[in-house]
């Protein structure tokens, strides 16, 4: 689309968020909900509309890096690398705030999360209303992100203003997080660009991961509040089956079989190489393994088909992929609440004779 024509769309839902009101819009990560990022007013109404808890902060859009000195206290150096190597891009910065952003925004925390976005309709409407945009992702609270306009519609129809239908998005998972507030850069919730990315802008022991995201860390908390919640879930009990692929279909469906035989709706997540070796249940085809990107962009959405179909129990594949793989677990796994279950490894036995 030309940019005067999105300049001519954008004017009326720029005026929306100017006034107060609430529009959600694509982003290249997953669909924003957004409000004036400075009007506590519109902050409320966020959280309303999602049925969010107030202490879950918001992200904070903007579209030119002098919005991120005029909101944030005096910047750790590696903010502007940070910035000059993936902005506008999928990166959110936790930086330390001055008065311009109103706690309603950030939960009440004196730290807000920052990011500009790369996505055409995204940086636009910033400019178009002239608002910094605060915008969570646009579902309810406790469904999965939308990365379709269908999504948001879902889950918000009739609570807010306005929906910018963008089509598909391109990543299909929320942005990493780095916390810039203290100490180390962290990685508050990993995304599409991981920590070896980050590494080689920072240098390596520059930046680390949250001990509170690992899930055997049962001791430690994970920083960012939105991590603490359940979250992604499907309405259907999910479980990862990991090990050998042999081992994953045949323990996939013998688990698939017997809950089928109780009377149970059952889901599998397969992956193009595995798909046809499955035999009961709606089984969905999330990707091809060499395509990891495309597994990343598919995974909210093959969640919400289940939820539709009222799928009650759900096998997935792990997808333990080169570059996303980290990201995409995460997900799969707190949509799972945990629960990994080891394909039991096929034997075979050497019998002398
Ligand atoms: O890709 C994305 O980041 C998308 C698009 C719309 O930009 N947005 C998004 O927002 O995922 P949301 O609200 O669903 O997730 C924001 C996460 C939450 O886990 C929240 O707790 C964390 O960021 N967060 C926000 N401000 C924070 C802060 N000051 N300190 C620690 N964590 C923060
Ligand atoms: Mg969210």
């Amino acid at each position: 689309m030309p940019g005067d024509d999105l300049k001519e769309i954008l004017r009326e839902p720029g005026e929306i968020l100017r006034e107060g009101g609430l529009v959600a819009f694509p982003t290249e990560t997953v669909y924003g909900l957004g409000g004036d990022a400075e009007n506590a007013e519109s902050s409320r109404k966020i959280y309303a509309a999602k049925g969010r808890p107030s202490d879950n902060p918001l992200i904070v859009h903007i579209a030119d890096f002098s919005q991120m000195e005029a909101i944030a206290q005096e910047l750790a150096p590696q903010v502007r690398i940070l910035a000059d190597a993936f902005w506008p891009g999928p990166l959110t910065m936790i930086v330390r705030k001055n008065d311009r952003i109103p706690l309603e925004t950030t939960g009440g925390l004196d730290t807000v999360a920052v990011r500009m976005p790369s996505h055409p309709v995204a940086r636009q409407l910033i400019l178009s209303s002239g608002c910094m945009i605060a915008a969570p992702s646009a579902n309810s609270s406790g469904r999965p992100s939308p990365t379709r306009a269908e999504h948001v519609a879902d889950d918000l129809s009739g609570k807010i203003d306005a929906i910018i239908d963008g089509g598909p998005v391109e990543i299909g998972l929320e942005s990493t997080i780095v916390d810039l507030s203290e100490g180390i850069p962290t990685v508050l919730r990993p995304g599409y660009i991981n920590l070896r990315m980050l590494e080689e802008v920072l240098g390596q022991d520059h930046v680390r991961m949250d001990p509170g995201l690992m899930e055997e860390n049962v001791s430690a908390r994970p920083k960012a509040p939105g991590m603490r919640y359940k979250h992604y879930a499907p309405r259907g009990d999910l479980k990862i089956v990991e090990g050998a692929a042999d081992d994953v279909v045949e323990t996939i469906n013998r688990l698939s079989a017997e809950a089928i035989a109780t009377g149970s709706k059952v889901g599998v997540i397969a992956s193009a190489e595995t798909r046809s070796r499955y035999l009961y249940g709606d089984i969905v085809e999330i990707g091809p393994r060499s395509d990891e990107e495309e597994i990343a962009r598919h995974l909210f959405g093959v969640l919400r088909h289940f939820d539709d179909q009222g799928i009650e129990i759900i096998y997935s594949e792990a997808f333990d992929t080169p570059q996303m793989g980290t990201a995409i677990m995460n997900r799969l796994i707190k949509a799972a609440a945990h629960q990994l279950i080891l394909a039991a490894r096929r034997v075979t036995r050497v019998i002398f004779v």
